[in-house]
């Protein structure tokens, strides 16, 4: 089915996948196979030389990963997808395969917390220089950058703080010295933000997040140029990381993404809601929340999310003893890490998703200890609106203590 000129809805639901190929199967068949049955010796040394095309080892491909990875790239406006075991595997794939000794990495200052362990703590062990600069601020990339970088990487929205990058400004920067941009898609998803729109290079998400959606699976997607993605499979996931998704995962992200415009409409929705009641609440100094006029980023977040997305970063007064008071007094909403579920989650980053930093890294980065992370889920918007409401502290602040 030629269908790239239909709805975002619709590729996420039929892209790549004709029934009447398959017996009439509404749902795509599950390849649950490692290896795959050569029609001769020859052809099969033929696929290993790269000469005829076909699947011949599940740690390089599948037909069901390949189902995903199609759809993936048509949602991102990509030419080409790769289905990985997580959002780290798609990460360290990516960059193992990009980078070499002697290059420069620039990152942004806030990234997850095991992104950038990775990077500080794991890479600079190989010879390679990592640079955070504050990438909010295009400015800075310009000072920055220089013949010896290679790759530049931000999240946009950003785990957990909320910052956002100016994809086109950061991308332009980068083109005019050969750097690859590669942006975490994983907040905001091919459907508020395509940073390939934008100029950027290369996206990776975490599926265990909001593409996959139920809080099932743990799994990762790059996409990219044909010839990107080729180098990352190739290199990265076959042989320097081994982080492939199994079919299984394939097809439950598959099942995901069939409701993610339906999903993210709902935790747009709630989200806005929520962030306002926040900043209402005499006992919450700071929200951050891309959708707020407040929020210092409101007119890059309208133009490059049609939609604020699901999360929501605030503070306490009182700091971090009373967010954790607060969150212990929540019934329904769940005290847990990930993001992008059905249910609403609640969690600290400075002790849990972001303790890989060290507390002067965390210091200099700008997450603060305070900070809570919310991510809101689908539930009746009241309900989740009462649990807050009935966890915030007795208000005994005024809004300009
Ligand atoms: C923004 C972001 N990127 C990447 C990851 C890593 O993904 P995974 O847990 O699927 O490896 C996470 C996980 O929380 C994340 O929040």
């Amino acid at each position: 089915m030629n269908d790239s000129q239909s709805d975002f809805a619709t590729r996420a639901i039929h892209h790549g996948y004709d029934p009447r190929q398959n017996e009439g199967a509404l749902t795509p068949p599950l390849h649950l196979t490692s290896t795959f049955v050569f029609e001769s010796a020859e052809v099969g040394a033929e696929m290993f030389a790269g000469e005829r095309s076909g699947h011949f080892y599940s740690r390089i491909s599948n037909p069901t990963n390949d189902l995903l990875e199609r759809r993936i790239a048509s949602l991102e406006g990509a030419e080409a997808g790769l289905a990985l075991a997580s959002g780290m595997g798609a990460i360290t794939s990516t960059l193992w395969t990009l980078l070499a000794p002697g290059d420069e990495l620039i990152i942004d200052k806030t990234l997850y917390g095991c992104t950038f362990s990775f990077m500080q703590h794991g890479l600079t062990k190989f010879g390679i220089t990592v640079t955070p600069i504050d990438m909010t601020e295009p400015q800075n990339l310009k000072e920055a950058i220089s013949e010896k970088t290679r790759v530049i990487y931000f999240e946009t929205p950003a785990n957990p703080n909320m910052r956002l990058v100016d994809i086109e400004a950061v991308s332009t920067i980068a083109r005019s010295y050969g750097a690859t941009v590669v942006v975490d898609n994983t907040y905001a998803t091919p459907f508020l933000t395509r940073p390939l729109e934008f100029g950027a290079d290369i996206v990776v998400h975490s599926a265990t997040k909001y593409l996959g959606g139920h809080g099932d699976l743990v799994a990762g997607l790059v996409v990219g140029s044909g010839e990107m993605v080729k180098q990352i499979r190739l290199i990265g996931m076959k042989d320097m990381t081994g982080a492939v998704m199994s079919p299984f995962n394939a097809m439950l992200v598959m099942r995901g993404i069939k409701t993610l415009a339906l999903r993210m409409d709902r935790h747009c929705q709630s989200a806005m809601t929520i962030a306002r009641m926040l900043e209402e609440h005499p006992a919450v100094p700071e929200v951050y929340f891309p959708g707020l006029e407040s929020f210092p980023q409101h007119s890059l977040a309208q133009k490059q999310m049609p939609g604020y997305g699901g999360m929501i970063a605030f503070e306490l007064h009182g700091g971090i003893a009373a967010g954790r008071a607060m969150m212990n007094r929540l019934t329904m909403i769940g005290r847990a890490v990930s993001l992008g579920d059905a249910e609403t989650l609640i969690q600290h980053p400075a002790s849990m998703t972001h303790s890989t930093y060290t507390p002067e890294e965390r210091a200099v980065y700008g997450i603060s200890d305070g900070l809570i992370r919310l991510s809101v889920g689908l539930e009746g918007i009241d309900d989740i609106l009462a649990d807050l409401t009935q966890a915030l502290p007795p208000v005994k602040y005024s809004k300009s203590a």
